[in-house]
């Protein structure tokens, strides 16, 4: 008898599965201690290893992208996937004098979809209220993903260096907006993830993402901060 219909029928594959599951788990984290190894020594800035670790030093790779890149005074286009409070989006506002410059913020304000790490879903939950920013220049676009974003980009105009901020947390929101901003990404525009090292999450949706475009797209590592949990690509 082959193997497929004996282990539907005693549904033997749902311990295999239990058993297997820990071992994807590791693959992962292989693969992505692996890329932190080929990459560990590039970049602007680049902490690995730290062993003094803080949030909020996620500044610092944006700070460095503004300066090193000269784009604090370019005309962009900054579009963050997941705003929750608008912390992100507000502190690129205020580093870029760009009239020209547009600063686009994604977000259901209800919070996470699903579970994430340690967060239970609807986690960042903003009761639906967009944050308020005194920059005309700055836009919110509210709702999930999967009904705004393909509307919304395919009317935008992307001649502007674009700078992708996907902060949404989970490998399902972050491989959807991988795959609705690729028609659309061009060379020098930036890709940052907020939460790299969650291996299950943005650094897997990334390494899906490339398997799945059929082209290799040259990322140019430009930097890592929190032993890269965030992290910032160009495309080369
Ligand atoms: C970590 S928070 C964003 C933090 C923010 N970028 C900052 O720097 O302060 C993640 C956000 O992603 C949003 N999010 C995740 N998946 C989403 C989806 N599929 N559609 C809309 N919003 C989503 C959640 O509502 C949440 O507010």
């Amino acid at each position: 008898m082959p193997i497929h219909p004996l282990l539907v029928k005693t549904k033997l594959y749902k311990s295999i599965l239990c058993l297997i599951k820990p071992f994807i788990r590791t693959y992962n984290y292989m693969t992505f201690l692996d890329y932190v190894t080929k990459n560990r020594k590039h970049g602007y800035i680049n902490d690995y290893y730290n062993k003094n670790t803080g949030y909020n030093y996620r500044y610092q790779l944006h700070e460095t992208i503004l300066l090193k890149l000269n784009i604090n005074q370019l005309p962009v286009n900054y579009l963050e996937f997941g705003v929750a409070e608008g912390n992100m989006i507000k502190f690129w506002a205020s580093k870029n004098s760009n009239e020209n410059s547009l600063f686009i913020g994604f977000d259901s304000f209800e919070g996470l979809p699903e579970s994430w790490e340690n967060k239970a879903k609807e986690h960042f939950n903003n009761e639906g209220k967009i944050p308020v920013i005194s920059d005309g220049r700055v836009s919110f676009v509210k709702g999930w993903f999967q009904d705004t974003v393909h509307k919304y980009l395919k009317n935008m105009d992307f001649s502007n260096q674009s700078i992708f901020h996907l902060d949404a947390d989970l490998f399902s929101s972050t491989l959807y907006v991988l795959f609705q901003i690729h028609p659309f990404i061009k060379k020098d525009d930036i890709l940052i993830f907020d939460e790299f090292s969650s291996v299950e999450n943005e650094f897997l949706a990334l390494e899906t993402f490339r398997k799945c475009i059929g082209k290799d797209w040259g990322f140019q590592f430009l930097g890592a901060v929190n032993n890269f949990r965030q992290v910032a690509l160009q495309i080369k």
